[in-house]
């Protein structure tokens, strides 16, 4: 089964063809984030107008791309062998979302394919299907960590999730984000570069001076907006150098997702234990995980798709062929990992 699928919940817009949910054909990318670097952060309207000006040459490039990797002579070639289409209903932002969303529509109007809404987080599990050598077998332990959310969850088959728990406030990468800002690493998405500066760090003089939110709660949760505001006082009251502050701010965020992951993956019994979403890219996390797992295998996406990606969108729809009708067919911003679309 061919899926045509279109990715823009927030400043990346995509558009990417999969076969059978794991085999990709073609995927482009465009993203607005350095107009959001010079802001200190995003302006929701920026975005969306930026999602307005993509959308179209973004879909165009994909479908050439798609036809010249299966040896088609046009679009048109293309478009006959397409099943479905699906795209992102949320969670994002509304006016990026808005674009995907309609564009989506209506290119199943005009092709006449069904279409497929797909849920943003649930999307971001499924970069562990693509490009895999080997599947992650069900139940599973999944820990999606992202900008905007950090989630764990039992998931017993497709479609078939239990929640766990999540984190109170900020989430793991907006965690990352704010400490970055605050240590003058970045201004805007400063995970991957905090992660390199701490892997600077010679000797860890800080080791354990900042909390570990409840990591020996008996319980799933996780809550790190208070981890910024200890950063913010240890950098205030001492001098210290930043590649050993981002060293001791990452040990702890790291600590407690590992220690809460495999207590469920103990306490659950299960076969894998699966990375989702942008902090998925963490290299400590990925290592620490599959250090403290064992025999247990531990999935983690390819980097391309630790990021906003339209191919797991594809993936997602793939295995969890929920079709609507375009006009039942609404974007919605606050969808939870739960929610169904
Ligand atoms: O999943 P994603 O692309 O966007 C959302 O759906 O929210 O995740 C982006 C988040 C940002 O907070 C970014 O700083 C973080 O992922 N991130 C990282 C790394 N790479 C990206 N955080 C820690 N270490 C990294 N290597
Ligand atoms: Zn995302």
């Amino acid at each position: 089964m061919r899926i045509f699928a279109i990715e823009s919940s927030c400043d990346e817009t995509a558009a990417s063809l999969v076969d059978d949910g794991v085999k990709e054909i073609a995927t482009v990318v465009a993203s607005s984030s350095k107009i959001h670097e010079q802001t200190e952060g995003i302006v929701p309207e920026v975005a969306a107008r930026k999602q307005v000006e993509y959308v179209v040459p973004v879909i165009s490039e994909a479908l050439d791309k798609s036809a010249k990797a299966l040896g088609l002579k046009t679009i048109e070639d293309v478009v006959r062998g397409i099943d479905a289409v699906a795209v992102t209903s949320g969670p994002g932002l509304i006016g990026s979302l808005l674009v995907g969303v309609e564009a989506a529509k209506a290119l199943s109007l005009a092709w006449g394919k069904p279409l497929i809404p797909v849920n943003h987080l649930v999307g971001h599990i499924y970069g562990n299907w693509l490009e895999a050598e080997v599947l992650p077998e069900f139940p599973a332990v999944v820990l999606v960590v992202s900008g905007g959310h950090t989630d764990l969850i039992l998931m017993k088959g497709h479609g078939y999730f239990e929640y766990l728990g999540g984190t109170y406030d900020d989430a793991a990468g907006e965690s990352f984000d704010k400490t970055a800002r605050l240590l003058g690493i970045s201004r805007y998405l400063g995970g991957a570069l905090l992660s390199k500066k701490a892997a600077k760090c010679r000797k860890n003089t800080l080791s354990g001076r900042l909390p570990r939110p409840l990591l020996h709660e008996d319980n799933y949760d996780f809550s790190f907006s208070g981890l910024k505001t200890a950063v913010k006082r240890l950098v205030e009251n001492e001098k210290n150098k930043v590649e050993v502050v981002a060293c001791e701010f990452e040990n702890a965020v790291v600590d407690v997702l590992v220690e809460k992951t495999i207590k469920a993956m103990k306490e659950k019994n299960v076969r894998s234990v699966i990375l989702a979403g942008g902090v998925s890219a963490n290299t400590q996390l990925r290592s620490r995980m599959k250090e403290a797992a064992g025999e247990v295998s531990v999935f983690v996406p390819p980097l391309k798709y630790t990021g906003d990606n339209s191919a797991y969108i594809a993936s997602a729809a793939y295995f969890n062929q929920v079709y609507k009708k375009y006009e039942d067919i609404q974007a919605n911003p606050s969808l939870g990992v739960m929610d169904k679309v």
